[in-house]
């Protein structure tokens, strides 16, 4: 029986992915920020949200099918852009995308990723995203753009919520970083882990060589173990909501722009153009201070609700979490880690298992709040708990 067969939820499958890789990817995968309050703080959010059930509602009929963006959705759910797919399992993001096609559901390619986005515009199927980290030399962001136009990719997602890096600093204790340190410290680790070193280092090294970043442009695209030649080539702290313009007037697709916790942003994205925004403190892993996107999108869904698409991303692991989402007014979730232990466990099947657990999650919580239809799901279902007693109340005679 496959390691696979026998993991039940997102939690099983996290725990076979952090046997299989080295320490430092495991990490670099799993981890938050600093303190990791964020990490910590977006599980939180969600386990305080309860639900009301409904009864004798008669759902022969579910269905979890939606129009996500204009397009059929088999789930209110799309995978996110995760730069490190390629590592935790040989062309990761290919077998993300076609397990995300074979869901139904679309898959977001990120910059970062290994595989180049032809590659998977040819081979994965389904409904593609291209997420975009902006240069500092500003021609390279638009010769990526095009090329993900050219390569026929449907929306173009535009993250913004990482101004100046972050604080991550377990990856310089394991010397996990990109580019990746070759240290003692690392090399021990990857010789623990010798079916990671077979099965995905070594099958890089025996095909096409040691991964590079395929989608970043061609002058950076350097082996994952050579530096770029330049301290910040990417230059998110210089960004401004001109770019936004200037970007939305040059995809024809559907613009995205991902990491918004503010309703003024919201309304700022829609205003320079955007058909959806992503509500997202980056799955705890940038402002460790940051508040929890669940607990930021009812601002956002009051501002903005209907006039964009509303997404939502950070700390999902279970079907009631996405029904919470939905039902506090986000349209659908972007799922980033939850696949990744997936393909990190199983590769491509790893990652169809962990979407039919959220998708039969997904199933039961409906059934048990009494809805057949996403569109059913409103805030009536959630009970947020009454405030604690205030200690001013408890002293007073
Ligand atoms: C990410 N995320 C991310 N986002 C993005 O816009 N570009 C990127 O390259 C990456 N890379 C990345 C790597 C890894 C390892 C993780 C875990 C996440 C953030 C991602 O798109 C998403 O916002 C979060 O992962 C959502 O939170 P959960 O589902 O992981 O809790």
């Amino acid at each position: 029986m496959a390691q696979i067969d026998r993991c039940y939820n997102i939690a099983d499958l996290r725990r076979v992915a952090r046997r299989r890789l080295p320490k430092g990817v495991f990490e670099y995968l799993d981890r938050g920020s600093e303190d990791e309050v964020a990490l910590a703080h977006n599980r939180a959010a969600y386990d305080r949200l309860k639900l009301k059930t409904r009864v004798l509602a008669d759902l022969r009929e579910l269905s979890t099918d939606v129009d996500l963006l204009g397009d059929a959705s088999a789930l209110p759910l799309a995978i996110a852009p995760t730069g490190i797919a390629g590592l935790c399992s040989y062309e990761g993001e290919l077998a993300l995308a076609k397990a995300a096609a074979k869901a139904g559901v679309p898959f977001t390619l990120a910059t970062g990723s290994i595989t180049s986005m032809e590659k998977i515009a040819v081979e994965a199927g389904g409904r593609l995203w291209f997420q975009l980290y902006m240069w500092q030399e500003e021609d390279l962001s638009y010769q990526l753009v095009q090329r993900a136009k050219d390569a026929g990719f449907e929306a173009l997602v535009v993250t913004v919520d990482a101004a100046l890096g972050n604080n991550r600093e377990y990856n310089q204790r394991n010397g996990f970083s990109i580019p990746f340190k070759v240290s003692a410290r690392s090399i021990m680790d990857m010789l623990r882990h010798p079916r990671w070193m077979l099965t995905v280092l070594g099958r890089y090294l025996i095909t096409s060589g040691m991964p590079r970043h395929e989608n970043y442009p061609a002058k950076y695209q350097h082996r994952i173990t050579r530096g770029t030649g330049q301290a910040k080539p990417m230059r998110q702290s210089a960004m401004s909501w001109q770019d936004i313009a200037r970007l939305r007037e040059f995809w024809p697709g559907k613009f995205i722009v991902k990491g918004i916790l503010r309703a003024e942003d919201a309304v700022l994205a829609v205003e320079h153009g955007a058909d959806g925004i992503v509500v997202s403190n980056h799955g705890g892993r940038n402002l460790d201070s940051s508040v929890a996107s669940i607990d930021a999108l009812p601002e956002i869904v009051s501002a903005v609700a209907g006039r964009a698409t509303i997404l939502l991303d950070s700390g999902i692991r279970r079907g009631s979490d996405i029904v919470k989402a939905l039902a506090l007014g986000a349209d659908s979730v972007l799922i980033g880690r939850a696949t990744l232990y997936g393909i990190s466990a199983g590769g491509q099947q790893g990652a169809e298992k962990a979407l039919a657990i959220l998708r039969s999650e997904l199933r039961k919580t409906m059934a048990y709040v009494g809805c057949r239809e996403v569109s059913e799901l409103g805030p009536e279902i959630v009970a947020t708990p009454p405030d604690p007693p205030s200690e001013t109340a408890e002293i007073l005679p």
